[in-house]
């Protein structure tokens, strides 16, 4: 039995709790939102797609029914209108969480937190310092997982291959001072100008850097039509519970406290069972280092504010 609970019935709560169906993350899924009645109807809505996908018992509750949840997705606050940045949201999501924060870990004291809500890195640094040191391991974020595929299926689409054979990170905050570590993007095991020329497609410097753009500004762009973005996130979402969940130990570019940058930011991670495993160090090129070192720094003064 695997019990998830999703805070936040919103947008991404909803697509999260869809995506976890879909997959046959979990066998129970309780949906928590201030809105009950919201809660109520996305879980009715996405129980119907359980005949046709996976056996999940839905439901929606209050807080005292995370009881027993291996996991907990933090997705409530408000999220980004457009032409907003991420860090704008700040000040209205770190009231949200200082309250909500202890009542979940009060209801679910077991469960590893996942935290989304936007900006994630400061979340989850701010989650972190109210979860406690013992809980370091138990606690992080979304982070760059979704630049990270948004990263991977470019460049697949580019080399018309199955992004599944891309490998490569996106590091540092989920937002605009991420970082792409082009040095070491792979596929098929071989550096991405080899693969490119051995299979014969164009890759030069302006086609990574239209790359690049699109993945740093693919949320805003989103947004820009639809107010809002949502299934990305929930896969991405989807996909860093099961890790925990079925004990993949997986390479996810999740978002954590890191000593050495004095913040919460994406660094490959190994994921499993027990929550963050280890803490990948890459071998990056000296401009990469510098941008993670300036992102991180971005990050320091944010939290600056509500830390
Ligand atoms: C995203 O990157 C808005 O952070 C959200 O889709």
């Amino acid at each position: 039995m695997t019990k998830v609970s999703i805070v936040g019935a919103g947008y991404v709560g909803a697509a999260t709790a869809f995506a976890m169906v879909l997959r046959g993350t979990c066998s129970e899924l309780v949906l928590v939102d201030k809105n009950e009645a919201k809660a109520r109807a996305e879980a009715a809505d996405i129980s119907h797609a359980t005949p046709i996908s996976h056996a999940t018992r839905v439901s929606a509750g209050s807080y005292a029914d995370l009881s027993g949840a291996h996991l907990v997705v933090l997705t409530a606050g408000a999220n980004q209108r457009p032409g907003e940045s991420r860090l704008e949201l700040l000040a209205r999501n770190a009231a949200v969480f200082r309250e909500m924060v202890p009542q979940v870990l009060g209801a679910a004291p077991e469960a590893t937190l996942l935290i989304a809500t936007n900006p994630v890195d400061v979340m989850t640094q701010l989650s972190a310092q109210l979860a406690g040191p013992e809980r370091a391991a138990r606690v992080f974020g979304s982070g760059t997982v979704l630049d990270t595929a948004r990263l991977r299926a470019l460049i697949a689409a580019q080399a018309n291959v199955d992004p599944q054979h891309v490998h490569g990170y996106v590091l540092g905050e989920h937002g605009d001072s991420e970082v792409v570590a082009w040095s070491g993007v792979t596929i098929a095991g071989l550096g991405l100008e080899k693969f490119m020329d051995a299979a014969h497609k164009p890759w030069n410097a302006e086609v990574q850097a239209q790359t690049e753009h699109a993945v740093r500004h693919a949320a805003a762009e989103i947004i820009a039509v639809k107010g809002m973005t949502a299934y990305g996130i929930g896969a991405a979402l989807a996909r860093i519970t099961e890790a925990v969940l079925r004990d993949r130990r997986s390479v996810l570019t999740v978002s954590a406290v890191h000593g050495r940058y004095g913040a919460a930011l994406s660094l490959p991670r190994v994921v499993g069972g027990a929550g963050l495993l280890e803490t990948l160090t890459l071998p990056l090129s000296a401009a990469e280092e510098a941008a993670l070192e300036r992102s991180a720094q971005v990050l320091r003064e944010a939290g600056q504010q509500v830390l």
